[in-house]
């Protein structure tokens, strides 16, 4: 198991004190926050001579839940799918720069879940250090957001869908420095920062009204109102709104709670779960 790369479904079968005993519930739920798709007991007359929960599943039942994973495995195929993800850095010297703490584990999850579904994923990201998730993946590496705009504009209009999860500096020094800047002559210095391009913004301003664009909100008050506004400024059809006050969400994390929120007005939160089962809630409700 520990080796397994495929799919994982795991079909409990036990006397009946056995599956009530906290312990069980304990090492499902780990189970399940590793992405392992438990497949419940059925009650009924145990092994023991006892009659209760804990049955196997009928092996019907076992083949009909794969069945169904397998048609929803192939759900994106044929789709093609632009996913951005990490953070961007925008130099000021040679050795410094401005950036951010997003680690790209929330976009690498999207990405490896479209290609599980079936999708061809050019993922754009920014400066991390995880390795291509597996699947049809085209990874097109930069560094700065201009860089991610110029890469994001000339991908999207071959896409069926973006989801733009990179944390983009909103602002880059005006001038980047040839060489590096010595403190010993300098002295002390003021940064002009000038605003970059809006990437979600520029893909919703050229976005056809087959192509879906999904954005995430980042924020730390007033959490659904920026996302509404954030939604509707930059013309996407849902936003992903995590919160920072949330200590099971945002950068590095191994898990994440959103609320996604759709142009329509359609809303669902889900509860904190491991960045992959957060992207398989993400795409199921968008894609
Ligand atoms: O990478 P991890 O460590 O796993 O962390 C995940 C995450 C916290 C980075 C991720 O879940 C997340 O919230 N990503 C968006 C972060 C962000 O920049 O949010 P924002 O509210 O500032 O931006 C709103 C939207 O506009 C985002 O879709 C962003 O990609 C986009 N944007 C922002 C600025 C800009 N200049 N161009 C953009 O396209």
């Amino acid at each position: 198991y520990l080796s397994a790369k495929a799919k994982v479904f795991v079909a409990p079968a036990m006397d009946l004190d056995m599956y009530r005993h906290p312990s069980t519930a304990r090492n499902l739920d780990t189970l399940r926050a590793d992405g392992v798709t438990l497949i419940e007991p059925a009650e009924g007359y145990l092994a023991s001579g006892l009659t209760g929960k804990g049955r196997m599943e009928e092996p019907e039942e076992i083949v009909k839940v794969i069945e169904a994973w397998m048609d929803a495995s192939a759900s994106l195929k044929g789709k093609k799918i632009l996913v951005t993800a990490g953070p961007t850095h925008e130099n000021i010297d040679p050795v410094r720069f401005i950036g951010n703490y997003s680690s790209g584990k929330m976009g690498y999850a999207l990405a490896g879940e479209c290609a599980a579904r079936g999708a061809e994923v050019c993922l754009v990201s920014g400066p991390v250090s995880l390795p291509v998730p597996d699947g049809d993946i085209r990874r097109i590496e930069v560094t700065s957001a201009a860089e991610m705009h110029a890469a994001c504009l000339r991908e999207f209009p071959g896409m069926d869908a973006a989801i733009m999860c990179a944390a983009v500096a909103d602002y880059a020094p005006a001038v980047c420095s040839d060489s590096k800047i010595k403190r010993e002559t300098t002295g002390e210095i003021t940064l002009r920062l000038v605003p970059n391009p809006d990437i979600a913004a520029s893909l919703g301003a050229i976005k056809t009204p087959e192509q879906k664009l999904i954005g995430f909100a980042l924020e730390t008050d007033n959490e659904h109102a920026n996302a509404l506004s954030k939604l509707r400024r930059k013309n996407l059809d849902f936003i992903v709104l995590n919160s920072l006050r949330d200590p099971l969400a945002g950068f590095g994390k191994d898990t994440n709670k959103v609320t996604v929120i759709a142009a329509t007005g359609e809303e669902k939160s889900f509860p904190a779960k491991s960045k992959t089962l957060v992207a398989a809630d993400i795409i199921d409700f968008t894609l």
